[in-house]
């Protein structure tokens, strides 16, 4: 080893175990160490490499991430180990990233950081006897004037309150969401249903919906009365009815119609019928584009292609959009072939095996 001097200073090797007035005695911690890097330039110069080189190449790999945006194509058809192939690329470019400078600050803290060994001066925990002892005595009195050892009626009966009192927040769990194979997943959609505007609520003919507009939906059973002219579902199971329901038309040159297979006949001279509600986690999906037919959900951007079967083209949504198909009755209006064959809403990894 050198003659240098090891940088930081020199540990406390002083205190004597014997002296009571020392507040701190030696616990017996073996003599501190200097690291190779404390007492040796060339091991210094070395580990501040390592440190420099972490740090570089965490730069280069941001600039990597820039470039895979732009230059990795969005293609989802196109993945590496279950993912697409421009989310592979930028989750390894940042995340690389992140991890050497994570890497790089711990190595710099290692080896190179000052290797101070530091003393803090505590109080004891304990209280002193005389403290416990009272703290006791206050206990016990509060005990005996409560009566909770002379009265083991009330004794139980509150443990027993106190011990029931988790059960609503067992039963609060069922709020998460609905039951995997649950038949709620199911909509009110059935064959022959017709399509109402979920403004005006009048059914609506294919005459109306024009190219390029998109039209919002909801099933016609909604505005249903009885004999007293009262709604056939009425208050909070209608909104959730509708909700579930709630369904896009539009209407596009039949030619641009990429429709997957067994779905050739499932619109009607260009029209398309899609759930509302986004696979992501939910919300109305609203701003569609006419030239390219995406549309997109504000909430975190999911774009599904509505001239092909609805597939996500962008973000974190993981399925397509529910397709409902379309018939026409015999008044011309627009009716529902039946409910969706996929479930609306959030995907549940329990019942979507695929995306
Ligand atoms: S809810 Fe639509 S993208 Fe998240």
């Amino acid at each position: 080893m050198s003659e240098i001097e090891p940088r930081g200073e020199e540990p406390r090797n002083d205190i004597d175990p014997a002296d009571p007035s020392d507040p701190m005695p030696n616990p017996g911690l073996p003599e501190h160490q200097w690291r190779p890097t404390d007492v040796d330039p060339a091991q210094e110069r070395r580990a501040e490499r390592q440190v420099a080189g972490m740090f570089g190449l965490a730069a280069l790999l941001a600039l990597a991430f820039c470039v895979c945006y732009f230059a990795v194509p969005l293609d989802t058809t196109t993945t590496f180990l279950g993912f697409t192939a421009q989310n592979f690329a930028l989750g390894l470019t940042l995340g690389g990233s992140l991890l050497l400078i994570g890497l790089g600050a711990i190595q710099w803290a290692k080896k190179l950081m000052a290797d101070h060994e530091v003393i803090e001066m505590r109080h004891p925990a304990r209280s002193s006897d005389e403290d416990r002892e009272t703290t006791l005595g206050m206990f016990n009195e509060g005990v005996n004037e409560s009566g909770f050892g002379r009265r083991p009626l009330i004794r139980n009966s509150l443990f027993g309150a106190l011990g029931i009192l988790g059960l609503p927040a067992i039963v609060l769990l069922r709020d998460l969401g609905p039951l995997p194979g649950d038949k709620q997943f199911n909509t009110v959609w059935t064959k022959g249903m017709r399509i109402a505007n979920d403004v005006s609520g009048k059914p609506i003919r294919p005459s109306e919906i024009e190219e390029g507009q998109l039209t919002n939906a909801e099933p016609e059973i909604l505005f249903e009365v009885d004999e007293d002219g009262e709604p056939v579902i009425h208050g909070t199971e209608a909104l959730q009815v509708k909700a579930k329901a709630a369904v896009i038309l539009m209407r596009m040159p039949p030619q641009d119609i990429t429709a997957p297979e067994g779905r050739e006949n499932w619109s009607i001279d260009g029209i398309l019928c899609y759930s509302k509600i986004c696979t992501h986690v939910g919300c109305p999906i609203s701003l569609y584009e006419q030239q390219t037919h995406h549309v997109l959900c504000p909430c975190h951007q999911s774009t599904f292609d509505l001239a092909d079967g609805g597939k996500v083209i962008f973000g974190p949504a993981h399925r397509a959009l529910p397709q409902l198909q379309l018939g026409v009755d015999d008044e011309g209006y627009l009716i529902a072939m039946g409910d969706f064959e996929d479930v609306v809403g959030p995907s549940f990894p329990e019942i979507h095996q695929e995306p």
